[in-house]
């Protein structure tokens, strides 16, 4: 069956739950050890999908905010917010335009899992980094974490994770196929095999393209944006302790994005 996974949030996030105290201690990791001037909790999650990060930070006494393109996702993260009695701003946005946040509202904001990808054109890309660093305070960070792209390889990548809750058990397979180097476009699939607690099984497919990035590409790109700074980078081990280089080396990449204080001077 052809489905857009997020179309069923619940499936996402049975899978993608589990690191979620992981990357809330990463951040907030991040955010001590990065962040300049004084702040006051304020974080803002752009493409929040199910919520599984929302109700972490709130949980752990940051006021939220975040915006998804997918209604259900919006729901779900609502629904699961209301149910552990905490309290985020949501809305339904784009990462590439959206308009319903202050300037210079947020402390920290955060993209973790290669979403920023789905911007699909380098005008989109850079106007999403604008319009995020518009809306922190200066000192403020941006976590941002993406996949960098091998272009010499010729074969697919394949991760496989399984997970359950409440009887529910699903096993996701994703694959993505070599990228473009002249479009940089990769095309990816994801295949979600369900099992609910009646024993009835199903299986769901969504296809979908990421642009790429190499890590020089990643820079060109964050040149375009000199509101921020790149302070650090991290691999998706999400260890505060083992800083990287941004370069080819290693395939995840945590990169913590500073905004500019007014005083900077662009290097
Ligand atoms: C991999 S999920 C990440 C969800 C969440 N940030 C997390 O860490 O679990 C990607 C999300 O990006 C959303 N998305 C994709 N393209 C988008 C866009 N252009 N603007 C806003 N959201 C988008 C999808 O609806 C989905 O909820």
């Amino acid at each position: 069956m052809q489905r857009d996974w997020y179309d069923t949030p619940l499936y996402y996030d049975i899978i993608f739950d589990a690191d979620t105290p992981k990357d809330g201690t990463f951040l907030e990791a991040a955010y001590e050890t990065y962040s300049l001037g004084r702040g006051g909790k304020r974080v803002l999650e752009p493409a929040c999908g199910s919520g599984r990060l929302l109700s972490e930070m709130a949980w752990r006494g940051w006021k939220v905010a975040g915006f998804d393109l997918s209604q259900p996702m919006l729901d779900y993260a609502a629904e699961r917010l209301a149910q552990q009695g905490l309290k985020a701003m949501l809305w339904q946005d784009r990462m590439e335009s959206f308009a319903k946040t202050k300037p210079s509202t947020f402390d920290l904001a955060h993209c973790l899992v290669s979403t920023f990808k789905y911007l699909l054109t380098e005008a989109h890309a850079a106007a999403h980094l604008r319009l995020v660093a518009e809306a922190l305070r200066p000192g403020g960070i941006y976590a941002l974490g993406i996949h960098l792209t091998d272009y010499t390889r010729t074969s697919c990548e394949h991760e496989r994770w399984v997970a359950e809750r409440d009887g529910v058990h699903v096993v996701c397979n994703t694959r993505d196929w070599p990228a473009d180097p002249k479009t940089r476009l990769e095309d990816v699939r994801n295949r979600l095999s369900i099992t609910n607690k009646d024993g009835k099984k199903h299986v769901q497919e969504t296809r979908w393209q990421f642009r790429t990035y190499s890590a020089k590409q990643m820079n060109a790109l964050l040149r375009k944006v000199p509101a921020f700074e790149l302070v650090a980078c991290h691999d998706f081990t999400h260890d505060i302790l083992n800083t990287r280089e941004l370069d080819d080396s290693y395939p995840d990449v945590a990169m913590v994005l500073r905004r500019r204080m007014p005083t900077d001077t662009v290097g």
